[in-house]
């Protein structure tokens, strides 16, 4: 009798103990290099539909990369060639988009070069020099995007430096940020109109596929992070209380010196490395956690994404950080063209476009000279926030919400707050062909706020 008791007790109190238990902080695995070349990372990627646990300890279907969720990170270094050999075995066409990465336009995984069901393809590129930062992959079938995301399909890929500006032995940390909504049965739920109109956000927000992990750490110690936001919809503020995150780097890499901020505004897609010296006192314990910011129309809550305990042992003593990561020279800008492009919503109608025209593939809005550099102003003339993204170029943004850019980095995806602009320059260097710039909120770009540029 007691016994049942007892079982019952364990029964009520599962799901409160399920999200007290400690998940100890986890990250994707690192996909096998299986060539002995030095200087080729060959890899094998596949897509399918099959079944992870993601949450209370039941299988979920999904659609996963290597039956991961999120994928596993591929990792390479500046100057490598990648060999992806991919293979679709989804039910729906998918393509493996880099985001982020300068490569060749036929190389990008656009919505033009499907890999349909049972198909194989190959993707191979170069990693250029100087571009060592953290990038991400996902699929981008024009329409089927923001569901395949959802679906679990997303993974990061990060570029290592030739010469590693930071002092050798800081612990690096990637931290994947997704969210996703369950039914009672703990499958996914597809996306409602609503979803399609605001952007969807799930209830469930996930650490590299991990719901609130714990990390451990040393007092005194500093610790590398690589933030990767690849939510469909959902901005994250991110903040640590009494510790500050020093950034050292966004989309593109790392910056040139050192910002010191007490939270950071992860809009869908963007990337941040921050640095955090762990100075509290032995055996304490602190959330890292996403502070309320409204996008428009949603209402955002005070959100723990992970938590940091501190050992007891003694205080480390902290490396000492260089002032200077690397020089970035602004880009040049005997400008050839400037051009505009406005983000206009009919929430009403999901009706969702840039300069007042829907995505088509077979049109091209937008031609630029191949080795010129232009100025694009991103105007926001609707009622929520739109992150604008531009494949293939990273781009150094000049103003944004009307105040000059304080430093030169380099970003592929801007927030463009409602009702306001951001301004950035672009280099449209060694590669001709079609490319898509977007919103990033995954249902807007499959409901059309997506263009294309032709670089000649
Ligand atoms: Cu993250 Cu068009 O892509
Ligand atoms: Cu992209
Ligand atoms: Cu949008």
């Amino acid at each position: 009798m007691k016994f049942l008791i007892l079982c019952l007790m364990t029964l009520n109190a599962q799901n409160l103990f399920a999200s007290q238990m400690e998940v100890p902080f986890k990250e994707p695995t690192i996909l096998i290099n299986s060539s002995t070349t030095k200087g080729v990372v060959e890899v094998q990627l596949t897509a399918s539909k099959t079944k992870v646990q993601l949450i209370d300890g039941k299988f979920t279907e999904v659609y996963a990369y290597n039956d991961m969720v999120p994928g596993p990170t591929i990792e390479v270094f500046e100057g490598d060639q990648v060999i992806v050999h991919f293979k679709n075995l989804l039910p729906e066409p998918t393509t493996v988009h880099w985001h982020g990465l300068h490569v060749p336009s036929d190389q990008d995984g656009g919505p033009m070069d499907l890999v349909l069901p049972g198909a194989s393809r190959v993707y191979s590129y170069t990693i250029p020099f100087g571009s060592a930062g953290t990038y991400w992959y996902h699929p981008h079938p024009h329409g089927l995007t923001a569901n395949q995301v959802a679906m679990g399909l997303t993974g990061a890929f990060i570029v290592r430096a030739a010469n590693e500006p930071l002092p050798r032995g800081i612990p690096e940390h990637l931290v994947t940020l997704t969210d996703n909504r369950f039914d009672g049965n703990s499958q996914i739920t597809p996306s409602t109109k609503m979803d399609k109109m605001m952007g969807r956000e799930g209830n469930v927000i996930f650490v590299n596929g991990q719901r609130s992990p714990t990390l451990n750490v040393r007092s005194g110690e500093t610790h590398r992070f690589r933030i990767l936001n690849a939510s469909s919809a959902r901005y994250y503020l991110l903040n640590l209380p009494n510790h500050s995150l020093l950034q050292i780097g966004t989309d593109g890499g790392l910056f040139e010196k050192p910002v010191s901020y007490s939270q950071i505004l992860l809009a869908p897609a963007e990337r941040v490395e921050v640095l955090i010296t762990f100075n509290n006192s032995p055996g304490s314990s602190v959330e890292m956690q996403s502070l309320p910011y409204d996008r428009g129309g949603m209402g955002s809550k005070k959100t723990p994404l992970f938590r940091v305990q501190y050992s007891n042992e003694l205080p480390a003593t902290p490396p000492t950080i260089p002032n200077v990561l690397r020089p970035i020279d602004p880009i040049d800008t005997q400008v050839a063209v400037e051009r505009t492009f406005t983000f206009t919503e009919d929430m009403k109608n999901l009706d969702f476009r840039i300069n007042d025209q829907k995505f088509d593939m077979n049109r091209v809005d937008t031609v630029a000279k191949l080795g010129t550099v232009e100025i694009w102003n991103i105007k926001n003339d609707g009622d929520m926030d739109h992150p604008f993204h531009l494949h293939g170029f990273q781009f150094q943004v000049l103003n944004h919400n009307g105040a000059p850019s304080p430093y030169v980095t380099w970003k592929d995806t801007v927030n463009v707050p409602k009702g306001q602009t951001a301004r950035f320059a672009v280099k449209f260097d060694n590669y001709r062909g079609i490319r898509m710039y977007h919103c990033h909120i995954l249902d807007h770009e499959d409901l059309g706020m997506m263009g294309t540029l032709e670089v000649k």
